[in-house]
């Protein structure tokens, strides 16, 4: 017996139904706000991917030679490529570009519930405004999008990694040397050493910590910023950005947030404002989205742009609206079998299945059924109707429809079933 992969996943017909009800929803809001789909291949050159993605993501690719011995990854995110496509395509366009994707995406990492090897990602990424406008929509999107879905339970996180790269570079840890840094904030080990090796002092070190410690209410969380950071004009001023960002979700009505100045995000790109998304009742892996301000551009050789994003992990948030509720797509019956009562009729019910098929989804028995046997598959596949084609209605040009919830039967001419709307 061949098994799937470790940390893949097959899908089976009623999983598929659902996870397509959520990513239809997911694409409807992406594009209420704007966006339009793009999609990038799944493997990328091997220098794309690891060149700012952070020692996290580099640590579990999956990376290979082709035959013509190119250095290749299947791709962990969609950021990196997303922004190589607009560099190469798309940046001239008329800004603010809002993309939106749907993808499948790898990681080398342990599996279990909620990590995988094989996920999928949905995200937005808008380029060209500087504004914290454009970063509190972004935000706002991501938890209209999970309303929409009807999640209750989320917890949305607010950080400034702007703020906290800042206080590094007053402390003279400048530019990549700051990556390590976020990186051990991220992963919370290593934090120390790093500060020893890079000769953060002490002033820096108590900014730095201090920070990190804050989280919680808005109002709280800010006023003991400002106090930490009275001397640190830059800090200060990310501040400022997010702040005023803050006032922007106000105004959209969204409220239910905690602000976390510690939040550093596993990848290098981050610049300013960032997010993260929980579902609680996932447990060790609740983090449903991430995103923030970034910048990749010019590390890709094109002109240095504002840009910030988010992508859902689309497989936890199956997984926390599962969580919710017993059924996450609503399973109306619907759509009509044909049922021919012995093969003298399976030409008729051929033609039937034609006609109904038209404007509805019509499925002819394949299986040379008795009628009994046959209502009982219609019932378990959630046929709403049943078309019976028997010899003494054909006669007179008609077959039976029969109503599976009433269980009512009604007589249609065959000419009729062409217009039959069910
Ligand atoms: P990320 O936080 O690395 O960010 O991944 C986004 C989401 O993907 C995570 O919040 C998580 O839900 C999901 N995810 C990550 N790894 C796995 C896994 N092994 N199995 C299942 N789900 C997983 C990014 O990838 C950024 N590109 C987001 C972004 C877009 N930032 C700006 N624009």
């Amino acid at each position: 017996m061949f098994k799937a992969p470790r940390g893949t996943r097959d899908f089976l017909p009623d999983e598929m139904r659902e996870r397509r009800y959520v990513e239809t929803c997911l694409r409807r809001v992406f594009e209420d706000y704007g966006y339009r789909e793009i999609v990038t291949p799944t493997f990328e050159t091997l220098e794309l991917i690891t060149a700012k993605s952070g020692e996290e993501i580099k640590e579990h690719l999956y990376h290979f030679k082709d035959k013509s011995g190119r250095n290749l990854a299947l791709r962990p995110e969609l950021t990196a490529p997303v922004m190589r496509l607009y560099v190469n395509k798309l940046q001239f366009e008329a800004k603010p570009l809002k993309l939106y994707y749907f993808g499948s995406c790898f990681r080398y990492e342990r599996p279990q519930s909620g990590r995988y090897r094989e996920f999928w990602q949905a995200g937005v990424e808008l380029i060209g405004s500087p504004y914290p406008e454009a970063e509190a929509e972004v935000i706002v999107l991501a938890a209209d999008a999970l309303d929409r879905l009807g999640l209750k339970n989320y917890e949305l996180a607010i950080g400034s990694i702007g703020t906290l790269r800042a206080v590094l570079e007053e402390s003279g840890v400048k530019g990549e040397d700051q990556n390590p840094i976020m990186s051990a904030i991220d992963k919370g080990e290593g934090l120390q050493e790093l500060l020893d090796q890079k000769n953060v002092g002490e002033r820096g070190r108590r900014i730095l910590m201090g920070m990190l410690e804050l989280r919680g209410d808005k109002d709280n969380v800010i006023s003991s910023a400002e106090n930490l950071l009275s001397d640190s004009p830059k800090a200060l001023k990310e501040l400022e950005n997010l702040k005023t960002l803050l006032a922007f979700l106000e105004e959209y009505g969204v409220s239910r947030y905690v602000l976390d100045l510690g939040i550093a995000r596993g990848l290098d790109y981050y610049t300013g404002v960032v997010f993260e998304i929980y579902a609680p009742r996932l447990g060790a892996e609740k983090q449903i989205c991430g995103g923030g301000a970034y910048s990749l551009a010019e590390v890709f050789g094109g002109k240095p742009v504002a840009t910030c994003g988010f992508a859902f992990g689309f497989d936890r948030l199956v997984l926390a609206l599962k969580k919710e509720r017993k059924s996450i797509a609503p399973s109306a019956s619907r759509g009509c079998l044909v049922v021919p009562m012995g093969e003298g009729m399976l030409s008729t019910a051929i033609k039937v299945s034609r006609f109904i098929r038209k404007n509805n989804l019509c499925e002819l028995e394949l299986g040379r059924r008795r009628l009994r046997k046959a209502l009982g598959y219609a019932d378990r596949r959630g046929f709403r109707y049943v078309a019976i084609v028997g010899e003494s209605e054909v006669e007179r040009g008609c077959v039976v429809i029969r109503d599976m919830e009433s269980g009512e039967q009604r007589e249609v001419e065959i000419e009729k079933l062409k217009e039959l709307k069910l």
